[in-house]
């Protein structure tokens, strides 16, 4: 089905199961412990054999060679895997480093090895044995350091893309007689995933076709790169993933436990699993690559802003992308004269990548201090700086319009509710015994991209309807709101529909990445359902045209059937998908909130506690408050960890990431995290989808961590802008009390 905006009134606007806060339709599953994970399926794959990669143990370099004796010999051995009898590999276009090493090695921790054996413990203990003989080269690993040696790369990153340079109207002119300027340096560091579940696979052959079990967002991506990593046709491997423990963009594509489980598998000539340990994990696979950035900002006296320059350098191995943080500052505010910039160095660290949000989260960190600190300038409130300089047309190209932005009531309903008018301007000013207590705001942005999705829907003799598609669920409630709508299109309730998902053997979906799952994937169910739909309505001879699908009936004008009946025998089944055409290119598409947080300081040691937060969203409509709820609070606490906590702590001499466990690696825990507010707007946004929905599970990181920083500028009078920021980096500076 090719969507034509703007959607008209359809059977999803009954709204009596989309747009409800039922509760997930996997809870059960997930809290029993009977939903079955990647590394768990000794019930359908038999006579497993357990993989442990090892990893290298330098950073740049060469394998000269490997003594694998003691390793061979070692108890419960079956046979180890390394690029010298691994058979022909190519490199996937989707991964920069390759996933099985050598005798090149490209970053620390790059698989090399990987141990087959009767036991985990066996297969770690062998991979001890192996000795290797490296060649080691020098690398670069300290981004500040390639600052000034980084050429002007651009780049796309699931959801956010920005040229290498773009310049709109003067900015150098506009810029230096601005009668307000602030230039200013933003630093975010490495920062790891820390989903739940780590990655793991299990590959099992049957002659030359491969089936992997795996832990992935984006299951076609999967089939295609492995195809193109092993050299098989995609026709021979069959990816399977219905359960996934957190994603984050660490799984949109396959790691080497995916790669080395398949090629343990055929070299033992029986199944074999791998799972990467948290310690390998963070420099095997991807992470979110620190960034530096500079944005200038020149205002006229009332307020406006005039000339807006975002700059952003980040580093990746050769071949790799930016992290495309000037993004939003493309869309974001108004202003005539415009400059954005992207400088990529190479590093010879773990590949950087996609993580929730990429670009926005990272640039977001940066611009919306940048804000913070303009607006003081200025002698304007925060929200009122930001409320002045919205724009409802693309500032790049003001020809084009957003297809809906509701910023300016974001903003406004966020202030009226956190009670923002209490907020001293001043800094330093508001005590409550040993603490200072101070509140801050940030504006949140993130794109809403528009990518075809298909689904099979079967209704049976029954009334009951199942739905498969290859979309995936991370956790984020994918099974939950496709239920719903394939209940609303079909009139039956939920519980009568049953949906399969993560299986390359269903139509291929959207995936979950870049928050556009929710809305595509329902789309593509949607489209479906209309299929469905008209062949049940000839088949009890009905004009779909009027014909109503509820209570497990079909009704039209004054006759009705039971819907279970159009199934027949041998039931009714339907596949299509949803196409966009050139829609996203006629209309800037974006998701839009406002944060506010309340911090408090102690005046003496510092340490920071978050004490209130909310988050308003504007995201198109809602398909399921609950779970959308609990995507914005998960996203929110991700802020917080970004602002506060995480860092991955590069060693930049021998260029690997020190704290590579959740014990050095900080993130939130429940101790950490106070009251989280969260308010949809709601709108259904007619030019998104046949569901008017869009992503909001990355739209809830975005802007956090400058909101906490501007909080903590409030109630200190520090302004730190090099994140984490940690009780070393307020102590260094006086506080204005
Ligand atoms: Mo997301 S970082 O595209 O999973």
């Amino acid at each position: 089905m090719k969507f034509d905006t703007p959607a008209t009134n359809n059977p999803i606007d009954q709204l009596n199961v989309v747009g409800k806060p039922v509760d997930r339709i996997d809870g059960p599953q997930k809290t029993t412990g009977t939903a079955p994970y990647a590394y768990e399926r000794h019930d359908v794959v038999p006579g497993q054999a357990y993989g442990y990669i090892l990893g290298s143990a330098i950073a740049k370099g060469s394998i000269r060679s490997f003594d694998l004796g003691d390793a061979k010999a070692a108890p419960g051995v079956i046979t180890i895997v390394t690029w010298q009898n691994a058979g022909k590999l190519a490199k996937s276009k989707s991964n920069t480093a390759r996933l099985l090493a050598g005798p090149e090695i490209q970053h620390y921790h790059q698989a090399i090895a990987l141990v087959v054996a009767e036991t985990f413990e066996q297969a770690r203990a062998a991979a001890r044995l192996i000795r290797v003989d490296y060649v080691r080269e020098k690398g670069q690993f300290d981004l500040a350091a390639q600052m000034q040696s980084a050429p002007l790369v651009g780049g796309t990153n699931t959801g956010s893309a920005a040229p290498a340079i773009d310049q709109i109207g003067d900015f150098q002119g506009a810029f230096a007689a601005a009668p307000f300027r602030i230039d200013q340096r933003y630093t975010t560091p490495d920062e790891s995933h820390a989903m739940m579940e780590p990655h793991a696979s299990i590959a099992a052959w049957q002659g030359d076709s491969l089936t992997l079990w795996t832990s992935n967002q984006m299951i076609a991506w999967a089939v295609r790169d492995l195809s193109e990593t092993l050299l098989i046709p995609r026709e021979k491997i069959r990816v399977i993933s219905p359960y996934i423990g957190g994603g984050f963009g660490a799984k949109l594509w396959i790691q080497s436990d995916a790669l080395l489980a398949a090629l343990g598998a055929r070299a033992a000539g029986r199944p074999v699993k791998v799972a990467l340990t948290r310690p390998q994990l963070m420099n095997n696979t991807t992470h979110r690559p620190a960034t530096i950035q500079r944005i200038r900002i020149g205002a006229t006296r009332d307020g406006k802003i005039n000339a807006i320059a975002h700059e952003s350098w980040s580093g990746n191995l050769p071949g790799g992308r930016p992290e495309t943080a000037v993004d939003q500052t493309r869309l974001l505010y108004a202003g005539a004269n415009r400059l954005t910039a992207m400088r990529l160095a190479v590093l010879d660290l773990a590949e950087g990548n996609s993580m929730r949000a990429p670009g926005e989260a990272s640039g977001l960190m940066a611009l919306e201090i940048a804000m913070d600190e303009m607006a003081e300038k200025l002698g304007m409130d925060p929200v009122q700086f930001r409320i002045a300089n919205d724009t409802q047309v693309d500032p790049q190209k003001p020809g084009r319009p957003f297809s809906q932005r509701h910023l300016i009531e974001c903003l406004r309903a966020g202030a009226v509710r956190f009670g923002w008018s209490k907020r001293n301007p001043l800094p330093g000013k508001t005590r409550e015994g040993q603490w200072l207590v101070g509140m801050g705001m940030a504006a949140a942005f993130r794109n809403n991209l528009l990518t075809k999705s298909a689904a099979r829907v079967r209704l049976d003799n029954r009334g009951g309807v199942t739905v498969e598609t290859d979309m995936t669920d991370i956790g984020t409630g994918s099974y939950t709101i496709i239920a719903q709508t394939a209940a609303e299109m079909m009139g039956v309730p939920l519980n009568r529909v049953v949906v399969r998902l993560g299986d390359s053997a269903f139509p291929v979906s959207a995936g979950s990445g870049g928050q556009w799952g929710a809305n595509n994937s329902t789309a593509g169910v949607y489209a479906a359902c209309v299929k469905l739909r008209e062949a049940a309505a000839q088949k009890l001879g009905f004009d779909v045209a009027d014909a109503v699908f509820a209570n497990g009936q079909v009704r039209s004008g004054s006759r009705s059937a039971p819907l279970a009946q159009a199934a027949g025998e041998g039931g009714l089944v339907a596949e299509d998908g949803i196409e966009y055409g050139d829609l996203d290119k006629k209309y800037q598409q974006s998701t839009f909130g406002a944060h506010f947080v309340e911090v408090g300081v102690d005046a003496a040691t510092s340490e920071i506690r978050v004490r209130r937060m909310l988050a308003v969203c504007a995201a198109g409509r809602i398909l399921n408050p609950k779970s959308a709820r609990s995507q914005v609070i998960g996203a929110m606490t991700m802020g917080v960890g970004a602002a506060l906590m995480e860092e991955l702590a590069v060693d930049k001499r021998f260029g690997f990431f020190v704290n590579h466990d959740l014990a050095g690696y900080e993130v939130p825990v429940h101790a950490d995290i106070p009251h989280q507010d969260v308010v949809f707007l709601g709108e259904a946004d007619p030019i998104s989808s046949p569901m008017k929905a869009k992503g909001v599970g990355e739209l809830g990181i975005c802007g956090v961590a400058a909101a906490i920083a501007n909080a903590i500028y409030n109630a200190t009078g520090v302004r730190v802008r090099d994140y984490p920021i940690t009780l070393d980096k307020l102590l260094a500076q006086p506080k204005a009390v």
